[in-house]
Parts: structure tokens; sequence; C-alpha cells
């Protein structure tokens, strides 16, 4: 049995690098160390008030059909496939990769506030953030989502054991009152008339946040507040962060708010990709900095390519692997250029059917250390 004292009370260095075995502060300095999804176990989720609305109106057929089932075993399948091919690009580039747990997320449950099944271990950015030498576990809006957690315990415990300082936030009850739940009902162009104006599905009763909402830039970090993320959490999080940290809201005018890694994605001190068809509407915070904003390239997909949880703006949801190298999905020709053109080197990795799942390579990962330290970049 494992003692208190067997615990190590302070960041343990990696032997090879002198890094704490958590060590991340940015989205583009060298990286070492990397959770990667994995599609094995998930389950299609239920209905439900968050899910529908971030759901666009003609996917909610899948959801309908396939709700509390695995997910096709094909759509598993292919998208397995692709993320042990990344995971195997990954150590190639001399990265260590970690990968959560194998759980059944059909499972059903029950808490004192509602009832539903899980939903899957794809996204640990939606989950999980490292800042600094601290690993957050956000608390999540979906019910589906209540217990991902789940998979990726044994990990936490491992980086815990070795010296990691492991959070995790307050769950929120997601309890009727917890939700606008007549908002999810209103026709389309209602919902997006009321999110224009701030309103969200996500109410203040409790704070939410999901990990991928926030975007670390050193010393500041940006975060949006989403259908699942709210106001409370965010305070959450800068009173958590404290000091040493600066914690800045920004917004951009998308209709369905939720996860900020299509809309803003730093590449390197001074330059980041921004979503042209939602940009940032507090350009000038980065422009006043010094940072240099380009426009991501369109996406490739095919219009017929399954799509249920996001949009195909998932083409720069791109992961770096230094400043200067950058993984980029393989038919993603465009943004390879645009890319390339600014100076990076480029490695193409096939992900289209992870996309299927909610998102691409940014999404399917934690970075869990990187080398370098807490630095200012100019905000
Ligand atoms: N919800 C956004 C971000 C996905 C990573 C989108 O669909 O574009």
């Amino acid at each position: 049995m494992e003692t208190l004292l067997q615990l190590k009370p302070t960041p343990s260095l990696v032997s090879n690098q002198q890094l704490p075995v958590v060590n991340s502060y940015n989205e583009w300095d060298p990286l070492k160390e990397v959770i990667v999804g994995r599609v094995e176990g998930a389950a299609v989720p239920k209905l439900e008030p968050a899910l529908e609305t971030n759901s666009y109106p003609s996917n909610l057929w899948f959801f309908q059909k396939y709700g509390g089932q695995p997910f096709p075993q094909e759509l598993i399948e292919a998208a397995a496939k692709e993320l042990n091919e990344f995971c195997r690009i990954l150590e190639a580039e001399g990265v260590t990769v970690r990968r959560p747990d194998v759980i059944d997320f059909t499972q059903p449950y029950k808490t004192p506030d509602f009832e539903a099944n899980g939903f899957y271990a794809a996204m640990p950015r939606d989950i999980l953030i490292v800042v600094g030498n601290e690993i957050i576990e956000a608390p999540m809006a979906w019910r589906s989502r209540f217990f991902e957690y789940r998979a990726y315990r044994s990990l936490m415990l491992d980086y815990l054991r070795r010296g990691a300082k492991w959070t995790t936030a307050p769950k929120p009850s997601m309890s009727d009152e917890f939700y606008d739940v007549d908002f999810a009902t209103k026709p389309v162009e209602v919902r997006y008339a009321l999110t224009e104006k701030g309103h969200f599905v996500s109410r203040d009763t409790e704070p939410s946040f999901d990990a991928a909402d926030i975007v670390r830039f050193g010393r500041d970090l940006f975060v949006q507040r989403s259908h699942v993320t709210n106001n409370i959490g965010i305070t959450w999080l800068k009173r958590n962060l404290g000091d040493k940290f600066r914690v800045h809201e920004i917004n951009f005018p998308d209709l369905n708010p939720m996860h900020i890694d299509a809309s803003l994605v730093p590449l390197r001190p001074g330059l980041a990709l921004i979503n042209p068809a939602r940009p940032c509407i507090q350009t000038d915070l980065f422009k006043k900095a010094g940072w240099d904003l380009v426009e991501a390239a369109p996406s490739t997909l095919p219009d017929n390519w399954p799509m249920y949880m996001c949009s195909s703006w998932v083409c720069m949801n791109i992961l770096s692997l230094d400043p200067e190298t950058i993984v980029v999905e393989k038919q993603e020709q465009p943004m390879q250029k645009l890319l390339k053109d600014l100076g990076f080197k480029v490695i193409p990795v096939d992900f289209r059917h992870v996309y299927t799942f909610g998102g691409s390579f940014h999404c399917a990962t934690c970075d869990v250390r990187r080398e370098g330290q807490l630095e200012e970049y100019g905000f």
C-alpha cells in the first residue's frame, strides 16, 4: 500500500532534461510528453440540453439514432488507426506518448441530479490543461462527460506520484437548474440571436469550463465564455491560478461557441492563426502586444464528410512540436502551404476520421511536458 510519505512533495525532474514531469506554459515550446486520446470504448451521447445546443440541427438524427450505443464500429476502427499512426509519428520525433485507459462509455449512470451514459476519452484537451507544473481536470458541462475523468485517473496518479500538482476543479451538479433547458429547443435563429447577446445554455449557478476553451501564451491565458464555460468557471480559473498568471476573457463572433482551438491558435512567439469566419473581437489586444494574426486557410474536407460535433475549421487545430515544426492534416494542403510559407516545417498526418469525433491534433492531445519556462510575450 502506498503511503503519503512515498509521494514526492516537490516536482521531480526528468533526468535528461531537468524538467518537472509536468511542465508546459504555452502551445509551442519543444514537446517532450503528450497524452493522445483514444476512441476505443466511445459511446454516442444521448441528447441532453448542452449537446443539443452545440449540435447543428442537421446532425440531431445521429444522436437520436445512436444515443447510448457504441460509436459505429467502422468509425472507431478508422479513427483508431489514424490515432495510432499519429502516436507512432510523435514517438519517432522523440516525444513520449501516453494514452488514457479504455473504458466502456456506454455504461449508464445516475447521480442525485440526472441520468446519462458516457461519451469518450478521444479529446484530452477538452478535460485537461497543464499550466506550469499543475495539471487541472476541468469540470466540463455535458452530462455525458461527467465521469470522463475516470479514463485519465491512472495517468493523473502517476503524475501525482512523480511530483506534479494535480487539481480537480469543482464539477457542477449538472442538474436542470444548471442549464437553460429551453434554450436548446428554441429555433436556431433565436439561439444564435441570444448567443450574440451573451446568453448561453449553461447558467452561472455553479462553475464550469472545458479546458479547450483556454489557450496558453505563457503568463497570459485567454479564455472564451461558451456554452460549456461560464463566468463563474472563469472566476474559479483566475483565482486558482493566482497572481502568477493573467487570464483574459476574449470573444469571437461564434454562434455556437465551444472550444477556442479552432478560433485562435498561437504558432510561435508573435504569430498566431485566427479563423477568418470568426475573427477575435479583441484583435487590438494582440496587435498592441506585437502579435501578427494570420488567417487560417479553409479546409479541403468534402461537404458530405460526417462531422457530428465540430466544424471543418478543425483544419487549423494543429499541434506544434516546437516553434518550427507543426503537425497538420495530410489532405489540408492549403493549411500546409500557408504554414510552409510562414517558415514552418510541416509534418502531414492522416486525421480526417478523427475529425468525425469532434476535433483534430490539438483537441486529441494534452501536452504534459514541453521545454521552457514561464515567460511573457508582450501582453
Ligand atoms: N467548436 C469549434 C471548435 C472545435 C475544436 C468548431 O466546431 O469549429
